[in-house]
């Protein structure tokens, strides 16, 4: 029956658990006396602002290395990725030229996209540059030669592509406008040989008949030099980006129409690794049904 007596009553248990949590003798409160917790505390503050001060410290070399108008490390591709205007929630443009409601949406994306091409605008924040040079500014060792001025891009260029002369850019008889971009990388010079870098569509894979004529705008489908290099957002502010407008004459309706359109005349190397499969090229879908 040993057990039963190292059993302890209830009560027993409840006062060592109350001794343990204050023991009015020894003064220790669960199992420490003040002073000893008072040591503790103090111990684990002292780390903690250690800690806290190593944290600032870190962050602030590591800030101090960092450049407000370089990226410190880029990811760049060997050739810069290419973007098409309008563009919706995919690389599709799909209309009824009969039903005006299906390509106002186009037209209404056009419109926002070139509004800071207008002439006035760039008048008013950009330079005239002179035409097919690198316009470079660079800084002078540490003197900072910012900000940069960019290059005025004229909408009238895009001609028929413009909306100034065409307000509906084709797409209300059939002949729609499309935008090329270049993706911006800072720093990056494009072309060959003081040639400037140019664009050109063709029909994926499929029957090449389907597009027939294409007109490009401006006529020699180039990003001229003078757009580059680009300096980033925050050195160059007014920065536009050159445009290349596409306009498709005489496309076949009722079809899928699979375009890709890429840059040539670049000293890169052709990418061909899967990895840059969309460097230097943009493909996207266009059909455009016609109840005639
Ligand atoms: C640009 O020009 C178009 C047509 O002239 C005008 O409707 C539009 O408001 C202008 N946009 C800006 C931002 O000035
Ligand atoms: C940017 O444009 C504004 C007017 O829109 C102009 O006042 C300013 O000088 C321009 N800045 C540069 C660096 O070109
Ligand atoms: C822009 O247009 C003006 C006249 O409207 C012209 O003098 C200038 O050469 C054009 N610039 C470019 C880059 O086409
Ligand atoms: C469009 O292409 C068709 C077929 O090749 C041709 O018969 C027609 O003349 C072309 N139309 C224009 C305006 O070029």
């Amino acid at each position: 029956m040993a057990k039963d007596s190292e059993k302890k009553t209830c009560g027993q248990v409840m006062d060592e658990w109350k001794e343990f949590f204050w023991n009015p003798r020894t003064h220790e409160f669960l199992g420490r006396t003040a002073s000893s917790w008072g040591l503790i505390l103090l111990f684990y503050l002292i780390f903690y602002i250690f800690l806290a001060g190593m944290f600032t410290l870190t962050m602030y070399v590591m800030l101090l290395t960092l450049d407000d108008y370089h990226p410190t490390y880029q990811d760049r591709l060997a050739t810069p990725g290419m973007m098409i205007q309008p563009k919706g929630k995919s690389l599709e443009i799909i209309y009824s030229i009969q039903d005006t409601e299906s390509w106002d949406m186009y037209v209404q994306n056009l419109n926002s996209f070139l509004d800071p091409y207008n002439e006035s605008l760039q008048v008013l924040s950009n330079k005239e540059c002179p035409p097919d040079v690198y316009f470079t500014q660079e800084d002078s060792g540490e003197i900072r030669n910012n900000p940069k001025r960019s290059c005025r891009f004229n909408r009238t260029q895009l001609k028929d592509c413009s909306g100034l002369e065409d307000r509906f850019y084709g797409y209300n008889v059939g002949r729609p406008c499309v935008l090329i971009k270049l993706n911006r990388v800072i720093g990056m010079f494009p072309g060959k040989d003081n040639a400037s870098p140019y664009v050109s569509c063709a029909v994926k894979k499929e029957n090449t008949d389907l597009i027939r004529k294409l007109d490009y705008y401006p006529t020699d489908a180039t990003f001229n030099l003078m757009y580059f290099p680009y300096y980033g957002k925050k050195a160059q502010v007014n920065y536009s980006q050159p445009l290349v407008a596409v306009k498709f004459q005489n496309i076949t309706f009722n079809a899928d129409v699979n375009v890709e359109c890429k840059i040539n005349g670049n000293s890169f190397a052709n990418p061909t690794s899967e990895r840059d499969k969309f460097a230097g090229r943009v493909s996207f879908k266009l059909r455009i049904n016609s109840k005639e």
